[in-house]
């Protein structure tokens, strides 16, 4: 592969901006250029010197346009695609009346690979290089997404969903099927080309204690693998976890007492916490994700992002689609902005395009890897229209800074401000 070099603007990071001074961590080169060697980024710089040090490298000039990571989604159902927007329900409800159904019909082999290959083609028409999903109880369901994500050249992360209870006939595995299918998926899967399996108890109201004992243990068998799960949306939810577990101290504690709970643990939602449980996923350095316009759209509550970041918690994005109601990140930017100022804070747009990007890929434990512009990590790569449509162009064009040219796009952007995305440098 020769090696490319794409001008534009540049957005890199060098470290958190939650911790401390946003402008000490960020990196911004108003004429500036990513090298791509090999797939991975080669180095990242000003326009001139890289040209002028690289005359071998195939130029693409993308002008004005702001070069960044590709963007992470941490947490999503690729099964739910077909019935994004579906109205007027919340959680329990919703699941039975919308999500049920339409997970039954992944049974049919072609008509997962039908959505599997739509969603990874809607996630990168905005510009979503990386999708975390939940597959249905099938197992082909997660050799469709995986395949897709193969054909590509996608890094994604993908598991059987496991439910023994709770849910309707065809939609329920047993402790038994749910550890041994788990385990050939992930066997079978995990490591090949780019993908990544993750053990996947959907919640503890669709399992048995034996379901998750079992899964606990296939995690001890496997700790390199990530384990994702939902934890305190909703607080029916909340109570229904009460009585089906009347021993357990709060939610987390469901997922703890049978191994669910490690440092490889992805915890989606995670709106509504006791101290305790903040405790303990600080303790052993878990992860949540935030699913802003999900828990708008499903009326679940007001994610504290402040106070897990005060306490050090690894935080990811997600869309949450089909509970989400975007597949766009900037979307989902522009809903987190907004949950955060009704809980009295103003996200940086610095933080925001961090949490979409760096932010999941550390709830991931892919940092370095994906979600990055710095050196070798995969150059997994969106260029953003910042004038994409008049509205926003008309607000952009008298910007002074970067991030004042940037917000209009976050908050009014989507699919149109994408105008082209590289995956592991090939153009898409
Ligand atoms: N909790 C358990 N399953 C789901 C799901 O599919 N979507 C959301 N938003 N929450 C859940
Ligand atoms: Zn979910």
């Amino acid at each position: 592969m020769t090696d490319q070099l794409l001008l534009g603007q540049t957005l890199r990071f060098s470290g958190d901006p939650f911790q401390g001074d946003v402008d000490a961590v960020v990196n911004i080169s108003t004429r500036g250029g990513v090298l791509v060697r090999n797939g991975r980024i080669a180095a990242v710089g000003e326009a001139d010197d890289l040209r002028r040090k690289n005359p071998q490298a195939a130029v693409t000039d993308h002008g004005n346009h702001l070069i960044t990571a590709g963007f992470v989604d941490a947490h999503m159902h690729y099964p739910q695609t077909a019935m994004i927007a579906s109205w007027g329900k919340r959680l329990i409800d919703w699941l039975n009346t919308y999500t049920f159904p339409e997970e039954m019909r992944f049974a049919d082999r072609a008509y997962a690979d039908d959505i599997a290959g739509r969603t990874l083609d809607l996630a990168l028409a905005n510009g979503t290089t990386t999708l975390t999903s939940f597959c249905t109880i099938h197992p082909q369901s997660v050799d469709a997404f995986f395949n897709a994500a193969r054909t590509r050249g996608m890094a994604v992360v993908g598991g059987k969903t496991c439910m023994d209870r709770n849910a309707p006939d065809g939609l329920r595995d047993d402790a038994k099927s749910a550890y041994d299918d788990s385990k050939i998926l992930l066997e079978n899967w995990h490591g090949k080309d780019r993908i990544s399996y993750a053990i996947t108890p959907r919640f503890s109201p669709t399992s048995t204690p034996e379901q998750l004992e079992a899964l606990g243990a296939l995690w001890a068998e496997h700790p390199e693998v990530l384990m994702q799960t939902h934890l305190s949306e909703q607080l029916d939810e909340i109570e229904w976890v009460r009585g089906l577990y009347p021993e357990a101290r709060d939610y987390l504690d469901t997922y703890e007492k049978y191994g669910l709970l490690g440092e490889r643990g992805l915890y989606g939602h995670a709106i509504h916490l006791e101290p305790r449980e903040i405790d303990r996923l600080a303790e052993v350095n878990a992860a949540v994700v935030h699913c802003p316009t999900s828990n708008t759209f499903i009326g679940s509550g007001l994610f504290d992002m402040a106070g897990m970041k005060a306490r050090g918690i690894r935080t990811g994005l997600a869309t949450d689609t089909g509970g989400g109601s975007s597949f766009s990140m900037l979307r989902t930017m522009a809903a987190a902005y907004e949950i955060s100022q009704l809980r009295g804070i103003a996200l940086h747009p610095a933080q925001l395009m961090w949490l979409a990007t760096e932010g999941s890929a550390s709830a991931l434990h892919m940092s370095g890897e994906l979600g990055s512009l710095n050196f070798g990590a995969m150059a997994d790569i969106a260029v953003i229209d910042l004038t994409s449509t008049p509205e926003i162009a008309q607000r952009s064009n008298r910007a002074d800074t970067l991030w004042e040219a940037l917000f209009p796009t976050i908050m009014m952007g989507d699919d149109r401000a994408i105008s082209k995305v590289y995956v592991a440098g090939r153009a898409v």
